[in-house]
């Protein structure tokens, strides 16, 4: 579906106009449209310009008069389309949108006269009002107003749709913790780049993030650690309660805040709840649903990993279940992440109750326990309406009937051809907790590993062995931040820029349109839109 909206539209407009059009317009975007036209002529906007929006795009109306105010301290009046459009307005309608711009294209028109936007649904309205703020100079992205500016648009029409579904970024809260108001900074970021896709890692061996109403020591006790742990400096984060504790996690209400501010902002949320590994938070809470019965460091820090549930155990099944249903509750979208990597299976295969188990169910070796497992958690999540993605080692002993896949370290295009949705997430391209440089000393502590922007930029979600009758199984392309070592949000928007952008425009723009050239040129102009935002961005000009 997705690629044959880019289809239609490369057809039509041609998608090698792209590359010309960007030569001629120094304030590009990312991602890259699909078919941008300069056309002569330039577009003011003045106090005097209004939005004019239909009654279901006020919120996209109101983000976009909230942006525009900070910087040309303009307040905007928001109208509906029903009137008469002058000279000076912009206008947001779904109104006589061309169908085959799908769920999340637009057209956008800048005249010298008027601003128009034009698609056949809120989503792409929005990413259409991003694209606008890019064409702005970049003092738009000021948090004040500039004064002696003319907010000038250069005269272009724009057809554009995404090239992938699942454009995603997945922020670990667990390693360190982030707060509510940091969390919407790194939706904000994301969605000037129009990614759609928030994999929230609430759940992991160092934390558990999520209140659960049912099992309130899950946060009273897994998310709390005695100390920072990975060796870092205790000043080098603010997440301490008032007895020095080091963690922190969202009640139900933030998350639902979150939710929400992510959906005005077009982008789903998908959490993530880690099982049946990576799971001594949990754990150390209620250690009965372990293999040993503990006890566990409730430091969750002390390198030993046999933190995994007890999965030949009905208790635990009821357990999860019931997390799961008042997590399914509290996310709207398709997907629950279920985790599922590095399984620490020697402890089940040391675990006389796990032996047993697998025997009676006829199961012959620990992978299949994990897709057994796996499986009974399907039924579970399914029964909630929702589907379960999760890590590639969930098919290593079968891959369960509805799941999806997000591989990063293989099975994607497998699982694929065998009919799975999956997500690309390989560590060569997407792990920007990698460095950015081979020179460690100039860099911030990272986890190790060397991943430059022009290797996120080369990056390629469809699997080369992939037959194309299976492309539309690969739902897109997603980063992933781990955060061991990256105890606050100045180190998180390093990482995540200019990386980020780099994959957001492999997930959006086509493929035949992609130029390393040309997207260094906009990630250098691109810089000063962060400058002003106060982003922690790695410089383009800073050696690898
Ligand atoms: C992972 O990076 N362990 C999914």
């Amino acid at each position: 579906m997705k690629r044959t909206v880019q289809k239609i539209l490369g057809i039509v407009f041609g998608v090698g106009l792209v590359a010309a059009a960007f030569a001629a317009n120094p304030n590009a975007i990312i991602p890259a449209p699909v078919k941008a036209g300069a056309r002569d002529g330039q577009f003011q906007l003045t106090a005097a310009s209004r939005l004019l929006t239909d009654r279901e795009l006020k919120s996209e109306g109101q983000l976009l008069a909230a942006r525009l105010r900070l910087a040309t301290g303009f307040a905007l009046k928001i109208k509906s389309a029903k009137e008469k459009i002058n000279a000076g307005d912009i206008l947001l309608t779904t109104n006589g949108a061309d169908a085959s711009f799908g769920a999340e294209g637009y057209a956008l028109s800048v005249s010298s006269n008027c601003v128009v936007i034009r698609a056949p649904a809120p989503a792409g309205i929005f990413y259409g009002t991003q694209s606008l703020l890019q064409l702005m100079p970049p003092e738009i992205f000021s948090a004040k107003p500039v004064p002696v500016m003319a907010w000038t648009i250069p005269c272009i029409d724009i057809s554009d749709a995404p090239r992938f579904v699942w454009r995603g970024f997945m922020l670990d809260v667990s390693r360190h913790f982030f707060t509510k108001p940091e969390v919407e900074r790194v939706l904000d970021l994301m969605a000037l780049y129009k990614l759609n896709t928030f994999h929230w890692h609430l759940v992991d061996d160092q934390g558990w993030r999520i209140q659960i109403k049912k099992y309130p020591k899950l946060t009273e006790v897994g998310a709390w650690r005695k100390a920072i742990g990975f060796g870092l400096a205790s000043n080098s984060a603010t997440a301490y309660d008032k007895n020095g504790r080091y963690g922190g996690f969202y009640t139900q209400r933030d998350i639902r805040d979150v939710v929400a501010y992510a959906a005005a902002r077009h982008i789903t949320t998908v959490p993530e709840i880690e099982m049946p590994g990576h799971s001594m938070a949990a754990l150390s809470a209620y250690p009965q649903f372990s293999c040993t019965g503990g006890p566990f460091d409730p430091d969750h820090d002390g390198g030993v990993y046999n933190g995994i549930y007890n999965v030949s155990d009905d208790a635990t099944y009821v357990f999860l279940g019931n997390i799961l249903r008042e997590v399914a509750k509290l996310f709207p979208g398709e997907f629950i992440h279920i985790g599922g990597d590095e399984v620490p299976k020697e402890t089940w295969h040391a675990s006389p109750a796990c032996q047993v188990f697998m025997k009676s169910q006829g199961l012959k070796n620990e992978r299949e326990l994990q897709s057994y497992f796996t499986g009974r958690i399907e039924k579970i999540v399914n029964a909630d309406g929702k589907r379960i993605i999760g890590w590639s080692e969930i098919r290593e002993g079968g891959l369960t009937p509805s799941a999806a896949l997000m591989d990063w370290i293989g099975g994607g295009a497998e699982s694929a051809a065998s009919g799975h949705d999956v997500v690309m997430a390989p560590t060569k391209y997407c792990y920007i907790d990698h460095y950015q440089s081979t020179n460690h000393a100039a860099e911030p502590r990272a986890i190790g590993g060397f991943l430059p922007l022009e290797r996120v930029y080369e990056f390629e979600p469809l699997p080369d062995k992939l037959a194309p009758e299976f492309d539309s199984h690969v739902l897109g392309g997603q980063a992933n931040l781990w955060a061991e070592y990256i105890p606050n949000l100045r180190q998180v928007e390093y990482m995540m820029f200019p990386r980020l952008a780099a994959l957001a425009e492999v997930d959006w723009s086509p493929k035949a349109a992609r130029s390393w050239e040309g997207f260094q040129t906009r990630a250098r102009l691109n810089e000063k839109r962060l400058e002003l935002l106060g982003v922690n961005y790695r410089p383009l000009a800073k050696p690898e």
